[in-house]
């Protein structure tokens, strides 16, 4: 019989669907005090089921029988899939059921941000709020302004869609190549980066962690953005330099930010960001709804056993394997 690790929590209905078919260990979470009976477990595992646990070389290299790592979520980078392909081990990743709940997040933070919600909830909460708001409180608009997003992929494009057609915004976008399919439907304009940040109110990174795309943002790319823009930050943390951002926001380099990610996750207790009256802070909730992290366990479960069962996982990210 297969053996299957799973570590993190997923719902019963799948752990039993699992057990009917495997030999099944589960942590819902790996701590100092479990790590080597889960080492031992991964050691004879056929497959992992789990989430941002690093499957670098040092870990592939105690676990020889492995055939298949499941993520439980649409972002990778904790796979070195390079070493995945080399050993023939099958990687997979649940990207289909988070795209709208993780735009819907998205622009929550952008609405946030551009209307204060979350600092003017603190000021009333604090007995702060005595009289008429004056304009030291006023927050800025955000239908009919523009939005850039840069990585338009499913979720960039599910944001793109709320803002056009929800808010009347002019959409700019960037990616690799063009998006025609937005361009047509949501009249998007294809930009280079440096004239998305220059002409953008609200900058929206939505694109996955690689090589080229850490600290794509930086003190030279905050330098390019207007004075009144704020960027959202949907993506993964080390998508931007967090230092320069504390910096560009202390110096109205730009005026705000809305944060979901981080470059080190929780985010540091002692974080300047946390005293930071112009910056929303989300801790990593993009997919956080009952009904799109269950999905995602569906579908990675659905991967793995397809996997297991030696035919073609759905959201299989490296095909040279099979
Ligand atoms: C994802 O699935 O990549 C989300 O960021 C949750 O981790």
């Amino acid at each position: 019989m297969d053996h299957v690790v799973v570590y993190q929590p997923i719902p019963e209905f799948l752990l039993e669907k699992l057990q009917q078919k495997f030999s099944v260990s589960h942590f819902n979470k790996v701590t100092d005090d479990n790590r080597s009976e889960f080492e031992q477990k991964v050691q004879g595992a056929d497959g992992l089921l789990g989430a941002g646990w690093p499957i670098t070389r040092a870990f592939l290299d105690k676990a020889p029988n492995l055939r298949v790592v499941s993520n439980i979520s649409a972002g990778y980078d904790n796979f070195d899939i390079e070493e995945l392909t080399k050993r023939g081990i099958m990687a997979t990743n649940s990207p289909d059921a988070l795209t709208e709940t993780t735009a819907d997040l998205i622009f929550g933070l952008l609405l946030s941000s551009a209307r204060r919600i979350a600092e003017l909830d603190r000021l009333v909460r604090m007995k702060q709020w005595n009289g008429a708001i004056k304009n030291k409180h006023f927050g800025v608009d955000v239908h009919h302004k523009t939005i850039g997003i840069v990585g338009m992929g499913r979720i960039g494009r599910a944001v793109a869609r709320r803002a056009a057609l929800g808010f009347n915004m002019k959409v700019l976008y960037h990616r690799r190549s063009r998006d025609k399919e937005s361009e047509r439907m949501l009249g998007a304009e294809y930009c280079d980066l440096p004239e998305l940040l220059g002409s953008s109110d609200y900058v929206c990174l939505t694109l996955p962690l690689t090589d080229s795309t850490y600290h794509l943002i930086d003190e030279q790319e905050f330098n390019q953005m207007k004075p009144e823009a704020i960027l959202i930050n949907g993506g993964r943390g080390p998508l931007l330099n967090e230092e320069a951002l504390v910096t560009a926001l202390k110096n109205n380099t730009i005026m705000a930010a809305g944060l979901d990610v981080y470059e080190k996750e929780p985010l540091s207790h002692d974080s300047e960001l946390l005293s930071m009256r112009n910056v929303v802070l989300s801790p990593h909730t993009g997919s956080a709804t009952e009904e799109t992290r269950t999905q995602m366990a569906v579908d990675a479960v659905e991967n793995l056993l397809q996997a297991l069962q030696g035919e073609t996982p759905m959201n299989l990210l490296n095909p040279e394997v099979e």
